[in-house]
Parts: structure tokens; C-alpha cells; sequence
């Protein structure tokens, strides 16, 4: 699968980037001058953005730590970003060593990063791919050598939404959700935020063209599909238990949930 012109564009380590941008806040070390500068701008914006990133992280870990538990071995990661230490084959495998994982994102530093990283495994690969072309991603070969579409999946799209706009997310997510098998999970997060606080965020991160959505919004996504508990909440409540802990009001945060298609 070819990459699109923002990928190519992102190999310029004199412009930031969202991935490195990213990585940065997760404390990684693939990261440059520009990435950081625009890093510590939105930081000044939003104190909590490093520490947001981390909860996004933590919800990543614990939900598809329960998504592998209920015995899915096949995930399609989008918008996976550079990967870091507990990216979600790590996650998986952990708990089941069988686990196939296929990490797809549309910068092409992230692809040949993480094909790099994983290039003595067959079961887990790096593609391009764009999360604004669903049937593009679900038409890839080498994605289909590695995924059975016959038997269920989990798609991840943590992250990554708030790059797209709201119909475009909705007919993403919907794409995806019909070529799945019953029994297929679905992991959403994006990041909000108060109406001050997200407008002086968005205009300082315009390169990535960034959307805030309602909670509303967001939990349309999940149309068609069952929420697990504890439902759609901010990262650092979602538990996988029935009861999320109750939690401090705030400006900003991560907004998660998991999804299951039941038939
Ligand atoms: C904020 S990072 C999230 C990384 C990881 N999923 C996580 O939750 O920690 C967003 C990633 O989405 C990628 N991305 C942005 N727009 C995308 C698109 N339209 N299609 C695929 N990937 C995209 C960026 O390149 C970046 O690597």
C-alpha cells in the first residue's frame, strides 16, 4: 500500500510531527528539536497533555490486555504511532503468545520504525495506511495474509480520530465495523477538553488539524456495538470492571471505550 503525501512529508525532521510529538510526551527518544519545541508550546497550553498521553497509554494496556483475555488473537492497530515500550504485542503476547498483530498508521517514519523493530517476527507487521480509507486498509494483501476476517478481531483506534473529521470517523469506524466477524472488539480513544483550553490547543497543533469531540459525538462510534463496562469514560477510569472509580473533575482528558460486535 502506497503512502499518503502526509507520511512522506513527515520524514522533514525540521517540521513537527504528530508521532514525534507524541513520543516525546510518552518520554521516548525519537523525537527532534521541532517536535519538542511544539511538544513544550502545547504543554504550556495544556499542563496535563504528557500526562494524558500516558493514561491513553495505561487504557491501552489494560483494555487490550481484556480484550486478549476473551480470547481474541488478532489485532489491527491504526494510527499506531512509534512504537514504545507495551505496544500492543507486547500486550498480547504477554498473555496469549499466539497473538498476530498488524500496526498500520499513515506516516511513513512510524511504518519504517516499526517494521524495523519487528522484522524478525512473522506474526506481527507494519503497514502504511490511512484511517480515512477503511476499505483501502481492509483490502491490503499483506494484511490479509496476516488477519483471518473469518474469525473475530480487535481493531484499535486509539488516538488517532481526533485527526478526522466527525463524519469521516463515524463512516471509519462503521467501515471497519461491518468487516469484522461477530465477537470482534473495538478499542476508541480521543483526546478532549474545555472549550477554552481545546481552542488555543487545536490552533497551536494546527499542522495535525485536530478535533475535539463531544461526548455525544464520540460515543456514536461505537453505534451497532455492545459498550463494555464501565462504558464510555475518561482513560484513567476505565477499569474493565462494571464500577469506574470515581474521579476529579478536570480540563482535559482522554476519552476511551471498548466495543463488541455481537452479531
Ligand atoms: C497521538 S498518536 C497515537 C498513537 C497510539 N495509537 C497511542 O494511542 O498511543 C497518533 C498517531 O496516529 C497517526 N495518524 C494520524 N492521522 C492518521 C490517519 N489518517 N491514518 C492513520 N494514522 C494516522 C499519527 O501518524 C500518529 O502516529
Amino acid at each position: 500500500m502506497g503512502l499518503n503525501p502526509d507520511g512522506v512529508a513527515s520524514l522533514d525532521t525540521t517540521r513537527p510531527n504528530v508521532a514525534r510529538v507524541w513520543d516525546y510526551w510518552l518520554g521516548g527518544k525519537d523525537n527532534f528539536a521541532a517536535d519538542r519545541a511544539l511538544a513544550e508550546k502545547m504543554l504550556a497550553i495544556n499542563p496535563l497533555a504528557a500526562q494524558m498521553a500516558r493514561e491513553n497509554r495505561q487504557f491501552l494496556y489494560r483494555s487490550v490486555g481484556y480484550v486478549t483475555r476473551a480470547g481474541i488473537r488478532q489485532f489491527i492497530d491504526v494510527g499506531a504511532g512509534l512504537p514504545t515500550a507495551d505496544n500492543t504485542h507486547e500486550i498480547a503476547q504477554r498473555i496469549a503468545p499466539d497473538a498476530k498483530v498488524a500496526y498500520l498508521d499513515h506516516d511513513a517514519l512510524v511504518v519504517r520504525h516499526a517494521d524495523a523493530l519487528l522484522a524478525r517476527s512473522h506474526s506481527v507487521i507494519a503497514l502504511g495506511g490511512d484511517a480515512r480509507d477503511p476499505r483501502a486498509i481492509l483490502a491490503d494483501p499483506d494484511l490479509n495474509k496476516l488477519i483471518d476476517f473469518t474469525q473475530p478481531v480487535c481493531l484499535v483506534l486509539c488516538g488517532v480520530l481526533h485527526f478526522l473529521d466527525l463524519e469521516t470517523s463515524r463512516e471509519a469506524v462503521a467501515t471497519f465495523v461491518e468487516a469484522i466477524a461477530p465477537g470482534s472488539y473495538v478499542i476508541l480513544s480521543v483526546g478532549v477538553g474545555n472549550e477554552d483550553l481545546s481552542s488555543d490547543f487545536v490552533a497551536a497543533y494546527k499542522a495535525a488539524n485536530l478535533r475535539i469531540y463531544s461526548l455525544e459525538e464520540f460515543t456514536s462510534f461505537f453505534a451497532g456495538l455492545e459498550i463494555v463496562p464501565p462504558g464510555v469514560v475518561p482513560a484513567q477510569g476505565w477499569t474493565g470492571d462494571d464500577e469506574p472509580p470515581a474521579l476529579e473533575p478536570r480540563s482535559a482528558s482522554f476519552l476511551v471505550g471498548v466495543g463488541r460486535k455481537t452479531r
